[in-house]
């Protein structure tokens, strides 16, 4: 029978801070497709493969860092979880809550969630806040509502949030065989930058700033380098690559409309001591990679998730990209979390015709 992927925590456990007695909340996130990208290798001149994160469980990345958040409020007597979101996180908690028997409460930016997204955490029986503010508002009360009651935060500044979301850097060497030679990704509140290179380093036999043990150091390396770590942001929600927070963020990439990210000295040192960089691409082509994806490539991705093909092809136009390099872009979100701007003005003639053949092929031209 073919192997049934278990989940991160159980494919990953000896990297993992977790014990074979614990209880684990999965949904059997993780093992998601790398995708050999044709079109865009021969675009930038390399081998290029897509992370397809938007096939976990509630279609993002989130899902590795919430079964490790969860698993952990588990062992504890806390009953309810908490997270400010821009969406994917919001959905993420509220599911793997219901999966654990937990309460949830989300704190998001009115008006700024993505359909799909807010659909998933109501479903999923989240308690829902809206707040008249930005994403960076509503972590900052959210941090205060879990200092002052019996609520468990699960925004990736949980460090179990990051112990799961490393295990994507593994996946990936385990498929490639070693470490791509760069890794491009979008950067929101620069939690997932900095879980990959955390993955990357304890998977070379080294830690970095964000991890909890030494137990790297004492295991078998699995790879014999570490990539240069490309971080892309939206134009208008660039903090990392101005140098500053931004106070009023704005991107139709509204997962990662962040202006003052949490991990923002993490996600630093994974640039400088990878030798990568944080640029950043406008909206326009944002857009058009995420076109680039869905009619090249095949795969459906929300605007946040084509920021990192959008800065690879960026690079690419400004000589940047080594001829011929190993180089990974994770898609980090579903596309069907927001079809609204997927499908923004296209122009789609839906007028119903008579249930014939003849009406069928005449529409088709044939
Ligand atoms: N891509 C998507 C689809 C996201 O939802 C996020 C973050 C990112 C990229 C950026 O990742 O924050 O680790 O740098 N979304 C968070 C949320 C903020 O609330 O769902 P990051």
């Amino acid at each position: 029978m073919a192997h049934q992927w278990q989940g991160i925590i159980h494919e990953y456990r000896d990297r993992l801070p977790f014990g074979e007695g614990d209880e684990i909340v999965t949904l059997g996130e993780g093992g998601t497709p790398l995708v050999y990208a044709r079109a865009i290798s021969e675009r930038v001149g390399a081998e290029v493969h897509i992370k397809v994160e938007g096939a976990n469980p509630t279609g993002s990345f989130k899902d590795r860092g919430m079964t490790t958040a969860v698993s952990q409020v588990k062992q504890t007597d806390v009953q309810v979880v908490a997270a400010a979101s821009t969406g994917n996180t919001s959905a993420s908690a509220a599911a793997y809550a219901v999966a654990a028997g937990l309460k949830s409460t989300v704190i998001l930016p009115a008006g700024k969630i993505a359909a799909g997204k807010l659909a998933q955490a109501i479903v999923h029986g989240a308690q829902l806040v809206a707040v008249d503010g930005n994403f960076d508002d509503c972590l900052r009360i959210v941090r205060e509502l879990t200092d002052a009651y019996p609520v468990a935060l699960v925004n990736s500044v949980n460090p179990y949030r990051l112990q799961g979301q490393k295990t994507a850097a593994f996946e990936i060497v385990d498929a490639l065989g070693d470490a791509p030679d760069i890794h491009v990704l979008p950067v929101g509140n620069a939690g997932n930058i900095t879980a990959y290179w955390m993955g990357y380093n304890e998977y070379a036999g080294k830690t970095t700033l964000a991890s909890i043990d030494d137990s790297a150091l004492h295991m078998e390396p699995v790879a014999t380098k570490v990539p240069q770590m490309w971080g892309v942001q939206a134009w208008g929600a660039a903090p990392l690559v101005l140098g500053e927070i931004v106070q009023n963020p704005e991107t139709i990439a509204t997962a990662i409309r962040i202006g003052n990210p949490a991990s923002w000295k993490y996600a630093e040192a994974a640039r400088d001591d990878s030798k990568g960089s944080i640029d950043r691409v406008t909206d326009e082509q944002i857009l058009e990679a995420q076109k680039v994806l869905s009619t090249e490539v095949g795969i459906f991705v929300e605007p946040a998730s084509a920021a990192s093909v959008a800065g690879l092809i960026q690079a690419a136009e400004q000589g940047k990209v080594p001829d011929g390099a190993t180089i990974v872009c994770t898609v980090t979100g579903n596309g069907l979390k927001d079809t609204a701007t997927a499908l923004g003005e296209a122009d789609v003639d839906l007028t119903p015709i008579a249930p014939t053949l003849e009406a069928a092929a005449g529409v088709l031209g044939l």
